[in-house]
């Protein structure tokens, strides 16, 4: 498959990294140009590009980006990118920790359903609820008994199952998380967030998220992140993810 990434840091590097070895055929770009992007690109065995050359012509789509950024990409960014190319977006809010505060993200709006908005197309969430050494790192082929999971919500069928498939094939087993008006199920601090579970527990957590709740537990992460230190484990960093929403 042809596949173009925006964003090679710690998610769009490491699935640009992956998927190249599994043999798609990978262009990848950043903000800088096909340049700046060349050393990385030559490393994985992928092509180097600019943000247009990565969806020109694409099977898929992976935007991974900070979400702030996603305001800034050129508008005309998909003119000429069919609406049955998926698009996925991985990324994620985190107003007054990293990110500057959104007045319609923290108005309450779905935050892939902002990123379709800003896109002026449908996107497909996915890899937004997994950590960077988790997609790294513990990555197992499929059937592996407690093979991590990744939700992955979208309206369209056909872009979802692409993506779901993807999943796969770099690792993870893909759990249906919905329409893209009920991805707030895998935003920052819900049940599935970052958590590390398998397919039958990302089932669990994903239902039982409370809509309204998780910016009130992303408070309470902040406390819970600074009393872990400045150089947390990633045991420690899942261990607290989980202890947000402990599951009955
Ligand atoms: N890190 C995690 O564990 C994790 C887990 C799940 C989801 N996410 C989400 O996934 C997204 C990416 O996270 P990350 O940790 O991979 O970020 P990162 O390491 O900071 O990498 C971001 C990448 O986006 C590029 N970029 C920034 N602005 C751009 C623009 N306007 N146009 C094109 N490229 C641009 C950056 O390159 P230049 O600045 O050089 O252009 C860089 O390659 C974020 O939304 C994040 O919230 C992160």
């Amino acid at each position: 498959m042809k596949i173009g990434i925006i964003g090679i840091g710690n998610i769009g590097g490491t699935l640009a990294r992956k998927l190249a070895s599994a043999g798609h055929e990978v262009r990848v770009a950043n903000s800088k140009g096909a340049e700046d992007v060349r050393p990385f690109a030559e490393e994985i065995g992928a092509a180097a590009t600019d943000t247009h050359g990565a969806v020109s012509g694409a099977d898929l789509v992976i935007m991974s980006i900070p979400l702030p950024a996603i305001e800034k990409l050129p508008k005309d960014l998909f003119k000429d990118v069919p609406a049955s190319i998926p698009v996925v977006d991985t990324s994620n809010y985190y107003p007054g920790l990293r990110d500057p505060q959104i007045a319609d993200l923290d108005a309450g709006e779905v935050e892939s359903i902002w990123v379709s908005r800003q896109l002026g197309r449908p996107v497909i969430k996915a890899f937004n609820n997994i950590l960077a050494h988790s997609l790294s790192e513990l990555d197992q082929p499929e059937g592996s008994a407690g093979r991590l999971a990744v939700a992955v919500a979208g309206d369209d069928t056909d872009a979802k199952q692409l993506v779901m498939g993807i999943v796969d094939d770099v690792g993870f087993d893909p759990v249906d998380g919905g329409p893209l008006e009920e991805s707030w199920r895998q935003q920052p601090s819900t049940p599935g967030y970052c958590c590390d579970y398998d397919a039958v527990t990302m089932r669990k957590a994903l239902n039982a998220a409370v809509k309204g709740e998780a910016p009130r537990k992303r408070d309470q992460l902040m406390s819970k992140m600074g009393a872990l230190g400045p150089n947390p484990t990633h045991d420690d960093v899942v261990a607290m993810n989980r202890s947000l929403n402990p599951l009955t």
